[in-house]
């Protein structure tokens, strides 16, 4: 599917081109294209790393050293890769758009790398960490200075040193929620993008918009568990769609 051929649904493009209010949730398939596993595609993840053995406050305290090398090399990983024309294009469409909102569920930082200013991290950032007793911010060097199979602790009280991200179990950030829930209420159109849309509280994101009166669009490889709720559904990859959706926009509007 080229995006120059890509054929989107007139009232999609109308109510961008018009609206006041955007907002955005995005998951893992907006970062697949920069090289990114996603979670639950064939060769994502979870396919190659159990869970329950590694996103957990318990698999944590059960071998902290184990957990805190996976994250390394999450972290090593999005470090080396850059943001795609998926990223890029948020980029533009916030900038078009006077109240712009960016959720997403992803802790790998792109958003940010590609310029987007009004980002809601629901499920924290891989780039933080922090101490698990007093809480104080760890940076790279603490995690480093861990001897080879001990885990890295806080250099103020010994704390075991964790990863800033929501683990299974765990309650969200209230605040970024509660910035979620509020940017719902507000859009008149909401795009969710690259996400399988299985893990709550986010997955009911879209929903809740509708609810409060958007116009819904998903943009994902394949229908996700809330394709039926949708206004429109749009199937490709996100690197191609949101960069052809944002000109037919850009277009639109100078249409007037
Ligand atoms: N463009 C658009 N969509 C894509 C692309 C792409 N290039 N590649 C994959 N996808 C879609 C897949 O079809 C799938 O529906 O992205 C979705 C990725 O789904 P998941 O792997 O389940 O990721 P996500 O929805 O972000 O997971 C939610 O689960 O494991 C936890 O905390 C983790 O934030 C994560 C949450």
């Amino acid at each position: 599917m080229s995006k120059e051929t890509f054929a989107f649904p007139p009232e999609l493009i109308e109510r961008l081109a018009r609206a006041r209010s955007v907002a955005v949730l995005t998951g893992a398939g907006i970062s697949a294209e920069s090289g990114v596993p996603t979670f639950r595609d064939p060769g994502g993840l979870w396919e190659r790393f159990r869970p329950e053995e590694l996103a957990n406050v318990q698999a944590f305290l059960r071998n902290p050293d184990l957990v805190q090398r996976w994250y390394a090399y999450r972290r090593k990983l999005v470090r080396e890769v850059e943001p795609n024309p998926g990223h890029y294009a948020l980029v533009e469409l916030e900038r078009m758009v006077p109240d712009f909102t960016l959720i997403t569920q992803n802790v790998d930082n792109l958003h940010r790398r590609a310029g987007s200013r009004r980002v809601v991290e629901l499920h924290g950032n891989l780039l933080r960490s922090y101490c698990i007793d007093c809480g104080r911010p760890a940076d790279e060097v603490d995690l480093e200075a861990a001897a080879e199979g001990k885990p890295a602790r806080c250099p103020a009280c010994g704390g075991l040193i964790r990863p800033d991200v929501v683990w299974f179990g765990e309650m969200l950030p209230e605040e970024a929620l509660a910035e979620a829930y509020a940017a719902c209420e507000r859009a008149e159109v909401f795009l969710s993008v690259g996400t399988s849309a299985v893990v709550y509280p986010a997955a009911g994101l879209p929903l809740e918009a509708k609810r409060a009166g958007a116009y819904v669009a998903e943009i994902n490889l394949q229908p996700s568990a809330i394709a039926d709720e949708m206004d429109a559904l749009l199937l490709g990859k996100a690197g191609e769609i949101l960069p052809a959706l944002v000109e037919a926009v850009r277009q639109a509007r100078d249409a007037g």
